[in-house]
């Protein structure tokens, strides 16, 4: 099959590519590219693991053909920590959406967390203060197998908070008290889900 010269900025590098008009572009980033922080979950568009930020909006990238996002200006998960917004937080060079989803432990296995980012992305260059109502149906497009969900929308609400110089919450995985029970022979969850299981020696 013929193919066709592209050129994509992908995390604010210029990228050429010869691609064939088939090829989608979760692969073009994933094997041409070499951007595997992008997954593939699916391929028909239903969990939202291959999104990317693109010109602005969060895209499935299963879902496009590589030639349909010539000339356009990609983000993917790698590229978080060189927008300008990094470094906002408590770390100095994680972009807040990182950030809130290691001190919210909003990611159990990972596999959803690029997407969630990027979807998270997408929604507060919007709408830097969006409800809890507003995350939820900003991510309703992007499945998580592990979380129920709950720590992502407090990991996206971190974000807002240093978007708009708020103190966000304390980690509750860093929380000193959990640290101590853990070392007094219980150990509670620190999930943050509100569970308040609290793990002895003999359930471990
Ligand atoms: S891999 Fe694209 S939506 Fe699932
Ligand atoms: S953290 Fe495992 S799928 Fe979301």
């Amino acid at each position: 099959m013929s193919q066709k010269d592209i050129t994509i900025t992908v995390n604010g590098t210029e990228r050429e590519l010869s691609v064939e008009p088939r090829r989608l572009l979760v692969h073009a980033i994933r094997e041409d590219l070499d951007l595997t922080g992008t997954h593939i979950g699916c391929d028909t568009g239903n969990c939202g693991a291959c999104t990317v930020y693109k010109d602005g909006e969060a895209v499935k990238s299963c879902l496009m053909f590589a030639v349909q996002a010539d000339e356009s200006d990609v983000t993917t998960v790698e590229g978080m920590a060189d927008l300008p917004e990094a470094g906002m937080g408590r770390s100095d060079d994680l972009h807040p959406i990182q950030e809130g989803f290691r001190h919210m432990h909003g990611l159990q296995c990972g596999y959803c967390t690029p997407g969630m980012i990027m979807a998270g992305k997408a929604l507060l260059d919007k709408n830097s203060d969006p409800t809890e109502a507003e995350i939820r149906e900003n991510i309703s497009g992007n499945l998580c197998r592990c979380t129920g969900y709950q720590n992502i929308v407090k990991s996206i609400q971190y974000a807002a908070d240093v978007y708009n110089d708020r103190e966000p919450p304390e980690s509750p995985v860093e929380n000193p008290q959990e640290q101590e029970a853990a070392a007094d022979g219980g150990f509670e969850c620190g999930s943050g889900c509100g569970c308040d299981v609290d793990f002895g020696e003999e359930d471990r």
